[in-house]
């Protein structure tokens, strides 16, 4: 089955085409980030504009891209929650107008449930159950997969997602936007114990985590070294955020495996890119004993071919949906989105 995806839900607009689920045909992304990096974040009001201008293009490429036409595709598939609800929107109607014109069934998908999915083009053996770490920009969640349309939230932030905490510091460093992957690359020329951050955990919620008493510290400490003319060692400032961020998640990831008698373990989501994160999960998974799965970085980030994957599983459980299908801003990863408004 050949369904063709789109993802637009932040400032990526993106499109796949995807064979049977995990093999992938074509994958095409335009990133807006040069655009949004000159006011130090996303503007959702551009990044809509943007996916407008994009999206026809993106999606004819995916098809030439796979050597193929309309008419092969099978399903046509979009991200319809969580994001940035005009973006979303722009994805949805655009994938709903093809399944209609091509009378093909529309397959709207989770962008959470996406992100785990890379690890199902990464790892043809991987299957559920396993525990899954989505960290990016927007979120930061465990999830119980319990099987490819199954899904609980065990614990998620109660406040900033982990990619926000790096986002936000990184700007204080002085860094471009989207400031992760940067501050990572400093973090990696750091040397521990300089400086001391907070790990929050939240009472009475062993799973869940708070990043905003982590991003205020950061940012705290950087202003008190300004204002008093103390210079900052970036290096090891971006080591200590990313080790209170990795010592807040990863045992708590393990945890939640070792708790249910799972072996497998899988990462995903913009953060999970990050090398601190990913050399800690190393340890401790090998440690537990758990089969740790870390898609490669292109995976991370967000893409239209996870959204394709993850697609074909939803269509698989008959979570396809009519024309009036809504999209959503917030949604946990465990509703099934085409049955909300059933
Ligand atoms: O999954 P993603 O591409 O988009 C969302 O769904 O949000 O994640 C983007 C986030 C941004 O916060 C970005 O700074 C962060 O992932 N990121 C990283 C790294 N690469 C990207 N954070 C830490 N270390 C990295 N290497
Ligand atoms: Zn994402």
């Amino acid at each position: 089955m050949r369904i063709l995806a789109i993802e637009s839900s932040c400032d990526e607009t993106a499109a796949s085409v995807s064979l049977d689920g995990r093999t992938i045909l074509s994958d095409v992304v335009y990133s807006q980030a040069d655009m949004h990096a000159l006011y130090g974040g996303v503007v959702p009001e551009i990044a809509s504009r943007k996916h407008i201008e994009k999206i026809s293009l993106v999606a004819d490429q995916a098809l030439k891209a796979a050597n193929l036409t309309m008419a092969d595709i099978d399903a046509v598939a979009a991200t319809c929650a969580p994001g940035l609800i005009d973006a979303l929107l722009v994805g949805a109607n655009f994938a709903k107008a093809c399944a209609q014109a091509l009378d093909k069934p529309f397959i709207p998908v989770h962008h959470i449930r996406g992100h785990v999915a890379a690890n199902y083009i990464a790892f043809p053996d991987l299957k559920p159950p396993f525990i899954a770490l989505v960290a990016s920009g927007g979120h930061t969640v465990i999830l119980d997969v319990q099987d490819y349309t199954r899904f609980a939230v065990v614990g998620t932030t109660r406040d900033d997602a982990a990619g926000e905490a790096f986002d936000k510091t990184a700007r204080m460093l002085g860094l471009p936007y989207p400031g992760g992957a940067s501050l990572d690359k400093l973090a990696r020329e750091g040397k521990p114990g300089t400086y001391r951050l907070p790990r929050a955990g939240v009472s009475g919620a062993p799973y869940d985590f708070s990043f905003s008493g982590l991003k205020t510290a950061a940012v705290n400490l950087i202003h008190n070294a300004q204002q008093k003319g103390e210079e900052i060692c970036r290096e090891d400032l971006a080591l200590e955020i990313a080790t209170a961020v990795a010592d807040t998640v990863v045992p708590r990831v393990v945890e939640a495996a070792r708790e249910r008698g799972y072996t497998a373990v899988a990462a995903a989501g913009g953060v999970a890119a990050n090398s601190i994160l990913r050399g800690m999960l190393q340890a401790r998974c090998e440690k537990a004993g758990l089969s740790l799965y870390l898609p490669p970085l292109k995976l991370c980030g967000d893409n239209g071919s996870m959204i394709a994957c993850q697609a074909y599983y939803e269509y698989l459980a008959g979570n396809t949906a009519p024309a009036d299908q809504n999209c959503y801003a917030t949604m946990p990863a465990g509703e099934d989105l085409c049955r909300v408004e059933a």
